[in-house]
């Protein structure tokens, strides 16, 4: 493998399949050219231009590759057989494959009423009041994915094997995946299996946006002051150099870390190399929902970079004429991952609009309460220009 300063040369073993439909494949060789602006998210890697709505749904296939590829690992197919039962508030998901087996639980949480209901799946519990009529489906994600120090922990790479190449935040998205496979095999569920949210804080969050961007059942998904690493993008932060202080799992640079592929180590500090930023990965949920709710003083959490990161992503939302489908919603004053009332309407108005079927609910919501929105210039990271996707 040669490193360049522009350019990098990343040699996969991988045969990787054309994406279905698109008449297009990424080579195995990918050349990576320095760029130190937001990646155009309406330009294909070969350059070709994303014109209308199909060409934006092979870029987002494009997108994932790169993203599995050199950022989250591998995420694997579905296995061969996932099944479910709920006992009490105990949901239990038995997965086999390839003559192994594993079992996790899941905790369900539900609103009075009979059902079925709209559910959000929390990842290691949740910090959003839970909405009125809304099921809670608490996931121990850890006990699929270890959070670290080490990697290739948890019932995942038991499944799979400890070194199978995906970071945790795939395994947990997978392990997300899991128990809807496993909600539509239970007999009598009282889950609405078409309104399905997800949600998270700090690493949770991370883990809920990359659920969110991987896991297409899920219409709603709610990451909860993320930082680097979910909503935030790589070059603002870095460019930043945000040095604030850090909770000790907080390393820096946390790309090496177990969160992600074991080789995205290398980009630590070389972001401007990579062929996506976190816009792209939230560009990934749309046309679904997506609400980023956010802390606007923390600055561990990177909040300018959040704020101009999902900017950016919103404009794949308006490119494709659903601009409300996503909001971004960063207020400070308040402890990390304590949700302040003031952000209540925003979450409801998502939740009306995504879980209870509520159509005219006002979802055009991109706010920061941080004076002049950090004096964050859009030109000097965004140098594309926003089609119209017919
Ligand atoms: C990938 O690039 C390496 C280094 O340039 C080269 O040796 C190898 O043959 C290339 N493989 C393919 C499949 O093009
Ligand atoms: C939706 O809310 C935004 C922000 O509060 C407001 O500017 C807009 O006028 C509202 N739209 C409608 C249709 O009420």
């Amino acid at each position: 493998m040669t490193l360049g300063l522009t350019s990098v040369w990343i040699s996969l073993m991988l045969a990787l399949p054309a994406f279905a439909g698109c008449g297009t494949s990424l080579p195995s060789n990918l050349t990576l050219r320095s760029n130190p602006r937001l990646p155009d998210p309406f330009a294909f890697y070969d350059g070709t231009r994303v014109t209308s709505q199909t060409d934006w749904a092979c870029r987002r296939e494009e997108i994932n590759e790169l993203f599995q590829r050199i950022e989250l690992g591998t995420l694997p197919p579905k296995p061969e057989s996932v099944k479910g039962s709920i006992t009490g508030s105990t949901l239990t998901v038995d997965v086999s494959h390839a003559g192994k087996s594993i079992t996790f639980a899941a905790s369900i949480q539900l609103p009075p009423g009979s059902g079925p209901f709209p559910a959000i799946i929390a990842l290691g519990g949740y910090s959003i009041p839970a909405p009125p009529g809304v099921a809670m489906i608490i996931f121990n994600n850890d006990d699929v994915a270890s959070n670290g120090p080490s990697r290739g922990l948890g019932k995942f790479f038991t499944l799979y094997g400890s070194s199978y190449p995906a970071g945790a935040l795939t395994a947990w998205a997978w392990g997300i995946s899991r128990i809807i496979d496993a909600l539509e095999t239970t007999p009598s569920s009282p889950i609405d299996l078409s309104k399905l949210g997800v949600t998270g804080c700090s690493r949770n969050a991370r883990g809920a946006l990359v659920a969110g961007a991987l896991e297409p059942r899920i219409v709603l998904t709610i990451p909860q002051e993320s930082g680097n690493g979910g909503a935030g993008c790589w070059r603002i932060s870095d460019a930043q150099q945000i040095i604030g202080p850090r909770p000790p799992v907080e390393v820096d640079p946390i790309q090496t870390l177990p969160w992600f592929s074991p080789s995205f180590g290398q980009y630590a500090r070389r972001s401007n190399e990579l062929p996506f930023d976190h816009h792209l990965l939230a560009a990934m949920v749309a046309p679904r929902g997506l609400l980023v709710i956010d802390h606007s003083a923390i600055d561990w959490l990177v909040p300018q970079s959040v704020f101009g990161c999902m900017k950016a992503a919103n404009k794949v939302y308006q490119a494709l004429r659903i601009a409300d489908n996503m909001g971004i919603s960063q207020v400070g004053a308040h402890n990390h991952c304590q949700f302040p009332s003031s952000q209540q309407s925003d979450l409801d108005a998502f939740v009306d609009k995504f879980l209870r079927g509520n159509v005219n609910a006002n979802t055009s919501i991109i706010r920061t309460d941080s004076p002049n929105n950090f004096g964050y210039s859009e030109s000097q990271w965004v140098d594309w220009a926003t089609p119209t996707l017919s």
